[in-house]
C-alpha cells in the first residue's frame, strides 16, 4: 500500500521534472539553438551538456549565458562565433540559459 503511494507520488514528480524540460527543449529547437548544439556532443558550437560541466557551481553563469544567448559571443569554447539571436526574448535566454545549465 504504501509503496504504491510512493510510486504515484514519484511518478508525480518525474512528470513535474520532466514536462518543463521537454519544453525547454522544444523552445530550443523552436529558436535554432539545435542547428549548432547538441545534448551530448559538439556541433558548431559546444554540447550543452559540456557547458553545464563547465559552469557547475558557478552562480554567475546564469546570468552571463542568458546574456550570451541574446547577443552571441566568442572566445569561451574556441575561435567559432555564436551570433547573436535576436528571435529570443530575455525571458526565454534566461529559460534556455537555466535549462543548458541543468544538464
Ligand atoms: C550558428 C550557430 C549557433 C547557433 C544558432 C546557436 N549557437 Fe550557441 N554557440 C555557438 C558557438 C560557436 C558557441 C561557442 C562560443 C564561444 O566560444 O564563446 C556557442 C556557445 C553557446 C553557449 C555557451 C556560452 C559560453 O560563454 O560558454 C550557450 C549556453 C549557447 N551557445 C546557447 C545557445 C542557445 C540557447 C541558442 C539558441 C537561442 C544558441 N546557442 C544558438 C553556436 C551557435
Amino acid at each position: 500500500m504504501q509503496s504504491k503511494w510512493l510510486t504515484t507520488l514519484s511518478l508525480c514528480a518525474l512528470m513535474f521534472v520532466a514536462l518543463p524540460a521537454r519544453a525547454d527543449r522544444a523552445l530550443a529547437t523552436a529558436k535554432n539553438c539545435m542547428s549548432c548544439h547538441a545534448m551530448e556532443r559538439k556541433l558548431v558550437g559546444p554540447a550543452f551538456k559540456d557547458v553545464a560541466a563547465k559552469y557547475r557551481g558557478d552562480k554567475a553563469a546564469s546570468d552571463r549565458l542568458t546574456q550570451k544567448i541574446m547577443e552571441g559571443g566568442v572566445g569561451a569554447w574556441g575561435k567559432v562565433p555564436m551570433p547573436s539571436n535576436p528571435q529570443v526574448s530575455e525571458a526565454e535566454a534566461k529559460r534556455l540559459a537555466a535549462w543548458v545549465l541543468s544538464q
